[in-house]
């Protein structure tokens, strides 16, 4: 029997779904590298994962990874670390601006598709391909629940989001003969900064308070109130588990019954 999988890279992960994520690893026993552009919020980060796992090898790496350089440097940071590429990897990074059609000129979308679509290909391209080569690996996106229901005034992402999940879909059946899964975790309505950041636009738009636009979007909520971190997070560690060894190619949605309602 191999031994379970240790090394995990968390990209975007100093705070929000990301830095949850890597908390659901490090409980998982799993080494973890970070990245985020603020290397304050980052070292913070950090320090509170080893302080809950003391002794556990994890770093953080400052990086934007709408460069292509970020991917390059991770690779190095990875092997630094632990000699050895990653063994679990999730594509998580900010969201793209919000907005309906009309506001996306095509700098927006240049840069919707530089921060949701390709910096996650490149991450699949350079650390998939060490995977495969090492026969074993779990890979997890985090996406958003649009990728199963558009939402109003997020048309980057409603357009751009269930590339990646194609993506993932493509790739699966090419890596599971390697030993390696692709999964995608698809959240909605999740307490963060960013959902903080949405609301505030929304309320923008609609020339009604913030508080009046939460109330809007828990009112389209069967579950009746916004998820939590961990909740998105325990999705994704599932797919990083052993358990989870036979499952790939899936997009898991993680929105209190939102999309469907
Ligand atoms: N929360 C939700 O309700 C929700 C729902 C659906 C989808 N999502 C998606 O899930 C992802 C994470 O969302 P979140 O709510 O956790 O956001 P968040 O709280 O704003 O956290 C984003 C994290 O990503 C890092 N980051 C952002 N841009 C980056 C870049 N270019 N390079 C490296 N790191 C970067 C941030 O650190 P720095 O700013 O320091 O770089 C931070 O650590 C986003 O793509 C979001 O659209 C979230």
């Amino acid at each position: 029997m191999r031994p379970p999988l240790r090394r995990a890279l968390v990209t975007a992960s100093s705070r929000g779904l990301g830095f949850a994520t890597a908390q659901a690893l490090s409980a998982q026993g799993m080494e973890l590298l970070l990245c985020a552009r603020d290397g304050m919020a980052l070292a913070e980060a950090v320090a509170q994962l080893r302080a809950a796992a003391p002794g556990r090898r994890i770093e953080g790496l400052v990086c934007d990874l709408t460069e292509a350089a970020c991917i390059e440097r991770l690779q190095e940071a990875a092997l630094a670390l632990w000699s050895a590429p990653p063994q679990v990897l999730v594509c998580n990074a900010g969201g793209p601006a919000p907005g309906g059609f009309e506001a996306v000129d095509d700098a927006a979308w240049r840069t919707g598709f530089e921060l949701t679509f390709l910096s996650t290909a490149r991450l699949l391209r350079h650390f998939g391909a060490a995977m495969c080569e090492a026969g074993e690996g779990r890979v997890v996106t985090i996406t958003s629940s649009t990728v199963a229901r558009p939402m109003s005034g997020l048309t980057v992402s409603n357009a751009l989001r269930p590339a990646v999940a194609a993506l993932v879909r493509e790739l699966a059946p090419q890596w599971a003969p390697r030993g390696v899964t692709i999964n995608n975790v698809a959240p909605g309505f999740t307490a963060t900064a960013r959902v903080e950041q949405l609301l505030a636009d929304a309320a923008g738009r609609a020339g009604v308070s913030v508080a009046e636009a939460r109330a809007g979007r828990l009112a389209a909520i069967p579950a009746g109130r916004m998820g939590e971190p961990a909740e998105v997070a325990a999705a994704v560690a599932y797919f990083c588990s052993e358990a989870a060894g036979y499952v790939t190619g899936q997009t898991l949605v993680v929105d209190g019954g939102a999309s469907l309602a």
